[in-house]
């Protein structure tokens, strides 16, 4: 880490990018009396086809990790309280192969660890019992089943949100105006952006909280880089969602697949898949760089496009966990976009090589869920509070020279391997 002044309370910052990173960063910052806050966006929040924003994200509390498993403990109080219109505690529950699974042994240690409800059953069926409407068949599957889960309205939640910011005074500027194109340098230091329409914007310090755009702006793809995961979107008549409204958050590890009950008032059936995804191989201008990422210039969320295979993964996955609906027809399908690192850890540091640069990103598909208490965490980086465990976690790695392809996540992921999408599909994202 760089040697620096500290950041006095009246000094603009600049945050790029409205997600969850974003936004509960200007929140908590502002709230510590740092003044003039301005986050910028290509779109308004919640943004169309921003990784924070969608009908759901899965809430649990169910981690492999000690830390994630404390934080998601304190996110839930806020689920439970000041986002608790966002919120459906429908219980969560994990199916895998009865053969084991790493990523919920652990689980199963810091449940124990740090005192929680999971539930073992070592034969999936009986989970029935408890949830008689889940319409899959269960048997040769092992369950674990948290009733104090569920998931939460994204988009509702990231409104809820960018309005906390706005009347705490943070300021917002989006279109042309707010959409980043690259970083402004003064020597070593980073003293604000070039932005598609007029003046650069400069401040004295820039928090760079774009998710799977990061590597647009800075190159970090040994650090983080990102996949488009599988999404698809079912419309149901009244009757046809009445049976699953009790359905709680299914996820099978062994293959990735999730699902969740159908939207309360718009009866929408929502399956994704928790897997290793595709990659796009996007030039960036005046470079050598090519790299994975979301396109800047429109909407990602508007084309309704899915490689063959992401949707026939989707389709297998409907035929074990909602059989009745494995050939209905898609209401909207899209790549949701993560952020992957390493380990799954987030990269919440001060750029050790340029001054005035800080970096928010590597949500790494797991981020969401702790909306309500994420900008602490990220301010307390960002002011030098931080233990120092924490701060090794999710330190900004400059690279080594000798990464091998960038080993993804946190052991929650199934499916296939991650693709590289050929040209002419990129083409239709
Ligand atoms: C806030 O910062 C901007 C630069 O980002 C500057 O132009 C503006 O004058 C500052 N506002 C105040 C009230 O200091
Ligand atoms: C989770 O922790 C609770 C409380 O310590 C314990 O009663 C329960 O058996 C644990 N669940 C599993 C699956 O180990
Ligand atoms: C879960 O995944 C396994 C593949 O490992 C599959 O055999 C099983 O049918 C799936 N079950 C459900 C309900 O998704």
């Amino acid at each position: 880490m760089t040697s620096r002044n500290p950041i006095a309370k009246a000094d603009p910052i600049l945050i790029v990018g409205a997600g969850v990173f974003g936004l509960s960063t200007a929140l908590e910052l502002k709230k510590r009396g740092f003044q003039n806050i301005t986050v910028l966006d290509r779109y308004q929040p919640p943004v169309a086809d921003g990784s924070s924003v969608d009908i759901s994200r899965v809430i649990r509390v169910e981690y492999a990790d000690e830390l994630y498993a404390k934080m998601a403990r304190e996110a839930l109080q806020g689920w439970l309280t000041e986002f608790k219109s966002h919120y459906y505690s429908s219980g969560f529950v994990m199916l895998a192969d009865k053969s084991g699974n790493r990523y919920l042994e652990s689980s199963k240690a810091v449940n124990e660890s740090l005192g929680g409800e999971l539930a073992e059953y070592s034969d999936a069926s009986e989970v029935l019992t408890k949830f008689p409407c889940i319409p899959s068949r269960l048997d040769g599957l092992s369950a674990y089943v948290n009733e104090n889960g569920g998931w939460a309205d994204a988009e509702k939640s990231i409104l809820q949100l960018s309005q906390q910011c706005s009347l705490a005074g943070v300021n917002f500027i989006t279109g042309s105006r707010g959409k980043v194109l690259s970083l402004r340098h003064s020597g070593k230091r980073v003293i604000g952006v070039n932005v598609a329409q007029g003046e650069p914007l400069l401040a004295s310090q820039i928090i760079i909280a774009t998710g799977a755009w990061s590597n647009r702006l800075l190159p970090m793809a040994h650090a983080t880089t990102a996949s488009g995961q599988p999404v698809g979107f079912i419309q149901l008549t009244p009757e046809e969602a009445e049976p699953l409204r009790k359905m709680p958050v299914i996820i099978n590890l062994s293959t990735g697949i999730f699902c969740f009950p159908p939207t309360p008032d718009t009866n929408i059936l929502k399956v994704a898949r928790h897997g290793y995804g595709f990659a796009t191989t996007v030039p960036i201008e005046d470079s050598p760089r090519f790299v994975s990422s979301p396109k800047r210039d429109g909407n990602n969320a508007a084309a309704s496009y899915l490689p063959s295979d992401a949707e026939e993964g989707l389709r297998d996955g409907l035929r074990q966990l909602l059989p009745d609906f494995s050939n209905s027809p898609w209401m909207d399908r899209r790549l949701c976009w993560y952020s992957d690192t390493p380990e799954g850890d987030f990269v919440i540091d001060y750029h050790p090589q340029a001054d005035g640069l800080f970096i928010a990103t590597g949500g790494a598909g797991h981020a969401f869920k702790f909306l309500p208490v994420l900008g602490r965490y990220i301010a307390d980086c960002f002011e030098n509070k931080v233990s120092p465990e924490i701060r090794h976690k999710w330190r900004f790695r400059l690279p080594s020279g000798n990464e091998e392809k960038l080993k993804v996540g946190d052991g929650s992921r199934g499916g296939p391997p991650l693709r590289v999408l050929a040209g002419h599909e990129q083409a239709k994202l």
